[in-house]
């Protein structure tokens, strides 16, 4: 799986997310920024190199293997973003940070104006209280974009994968009284919240959930389980994340009738 996308890649699917920073930049003077699921960091660093101390950047990994700040300086070299000397002047390089995002995140409230994320939400085993955390770690003004994991039909790179039933291609169950919903639909009926998915067919188009900081999102959902499709099959990655509109107060399962 890749974990070298910059900011390019960020701005072609999170809908010029570098244009929202300038704005706020402008604004405020200095923003503070979080990459969930960072894995090298190239972005990061690359917002680094547009804004200057102007952005204070953190990027959270599952694991050290996945990206740390070496990897990231010798990365950096190589494709030429900094130089060795520009490398030692940079006061603000980017902070790498690691938990699992289905936990509390390990961040106070509204601490972010800005968070992104690209392609590592669909790895998530609880996708719904990482939302709902990145509501929790926002500023009142500030902004989420992530990339949804919505599965197949979103993306040329989950199409092109062998082998995949099409069943294991979709990243979420949504139930509701025991009938499956589209979680599409269902972010943009909850409040703080909106799914953007333009032209799902064609695949590079701007394709995320956005969360505002300036309401309590909460979705609603009652996590049941997930299904770790990585550990099915070697070309099957993602994790599947199967919620109920349930919740524990008004649904007593029959098997478990108090
Ligand atoms: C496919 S890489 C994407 C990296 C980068 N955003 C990019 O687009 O190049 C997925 C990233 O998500 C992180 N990740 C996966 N599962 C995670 C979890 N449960 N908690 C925190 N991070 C996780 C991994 O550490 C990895 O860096």
């Amino acid at each position: 799986m890749p974990k070298d996308r910059g900011m390019k890649n960020i701005d072609l699917y999170l809908d010029n997310f570098t244009k929202l920073i300038t704005v706020k930049i402008k604004k405020k003077g200095k923003v503070k920024i979080l990459d969930a699921g960072c894995g090298y960091g190239i972005a990061m660093a690359e917002l680094v190199k547009i804004f200057g101390e102007k952005v204070e950047v953190v990027g959270f990994n599952y694991s050290k293997h996945d990206g740390n700040k070496e990897l990231l300086k010798r990365e950096l070299l190589k494709k030429k973003v900094f130089s060795r000397i520009e490398l030692k002047k940079i006061k603000n390089f980017p902070k790498f940070i690691y938990c699992d995002a289905s936990n509390k995140l390990p961040f106070k409230d509204h601490e972010f104006d800005f968070i992104y994320s690209m392609i590592s939400m669909y790895l998530f085993d609880d996708k719904i209280a990482f939302l709902e955390e990145c509501n929790r770690i926002l500023k009142k003004d500030g902004i989420a974009r992530i990339s949804p994991a919505f599965g197949r039909h979103d993306s040329k790179l989950i199409r092109g994968q062998k082998g995949v039933p099409e069943y294991y291609q979709y990243f979420w169950e949504v139930w509701d009284k025991g009938k499956q919903i589209k979680i599409w639909e269902y972010c943009n009926k909850t409040s703080g919240v909106r799914s953007i998915w333009k032209n799902r067919l064609k695949g590079d188009n701007p394709m995320y959930i956005e969360i505002f900081g300036n309401v309590k999102v909460n979705f609603k959902l009652r996590f049941i389980s997930s299904v770790d499709l990585n550990l099915i099959w070697n070309d099957w990655g993602g994790v599947k994340s199967i919620y109920t509109t349930q919740l524990r107060e008004d649904f007593n399962p029959r098997y478990r009738k108090q």
